[in-house]
């Protein structure tokens, strides 16, 4: 694994605008990542993977279309042109009139392809496979997009353009054996970090350069345990001040947060 924090002992933690600037804007729609990253300048764009009917990625939350666009149903029993007659962003402006903007209504469901051609390869991106077991071949098509993109290319993955992350370890796993250079991050769900032995944490270091716990798992002793075994560790979705300073003050190396600005401003300080 080509770690883009092998050398990274004072580097200020990174900002990870997570679903975009989404305490602002619809997540995972160009409006939420335009925010984060021409505005704001995150230092990652966080993508969440679902797959159509006809195998395209798509970036978005759930595995259903129900909550952030106007129809319902399954992504993957959408065709991709299907799924682009969809307004993502007028839910927002219902659910939040004061934060709500015109321009938000209409916002389509963005392509991985998508994405990276907006953004081009000078951006980072951190892509989470979602249900890979609803998907198969999911992250095939991941490094095919990637490859298409010269995302793949040593120097890229260096510096850390793209991580991918995922809470399941069997996708972490395919997509290492595809590709044992890229960047891996594992995600773990509430409760679940302080069970991992330390032979578990051991396994995982062999091929996975970071943790993502949720944030409400972290305290000094074990963020300094998973140091110890040399993991990066990003927590999702820190949304608060306090909490940022606090997970700050534990050693984390960046965090997850819908409000990339907030965080910035923090992690700037002298
Ligand atoms: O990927 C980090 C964090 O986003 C995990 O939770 O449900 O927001 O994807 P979720
Ligand atoms: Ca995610």
């Amino acid at each position: 694994v080509l770690s883009p924090y092998a050398d990274a002992k004072n580097k200020v933690q990174t900002v990870v605008a997570h679903r975009g600037a989404s305490g602002y804007a619809p997540e995972h729609t160009f409006a939420s990542y335009d925010l984060s990253h021409y505005k704001m300048k995150a230092d990652y764009i966080e993508v969440d993977l679902q797959m159509t009917k006809d195998g395209q990625l798509v970036a978005m939350h759930d595995e259903t279309v129900d909550r952030t666009t106007n129809g319902t149903g399954l992504v993957k029993d959408f065709t991709l042109a299907e799924l682009k007659k969809l307004d993502a962003g007028s839910w927002f402006n219902e659910k939040y009139p004061a934060l709500a903007r015109p321009e938000y209504a209409g916002q389509k469901v963005p392509t991985l392809d998508e994405v990276i051609n907006r953004y081009g390869t000078k951006a980072k991106y951190y892509i989470e496979t979602k249900s890979p077991e609803v998907y198969p071949g999911m992250e095939q098509q991941l490094l095919k997009v990637l490859n298409k993109h010269k995302l793949l290319k040593k120097s890229r993955l260096k510096k850390g353009h793209v991580l991918i992350q995922s809470f399941s370890t069997e996708s972490l796993i395919k997509v290492h054996q595809l590709n044992t250079a890229v960047s891996l991050v594992q995600l773990t769900d509430r409760g679940v970090v302080d069970t991992l032995t330390d032979q578990q944490l051991r396994d995982l270091k062999s091929f996975v350069m970071g943790i993502g716990p949720n944030y409400k798992d972290l305290t000094v002793k074990n963020t300094k345990r998973l140091k110890s075994f040399g993991f990066v560790i990003h927590p999702y979705t820190v949304n608060t001040e306090a909490d940022m300073r606090r997970l700050n003050s534990y050693g984390v190396d960046g965090v997850f947060t819908n409000y990339p600005d907030l965080y910035k401003r923090i992690v700037n300080e002298k």
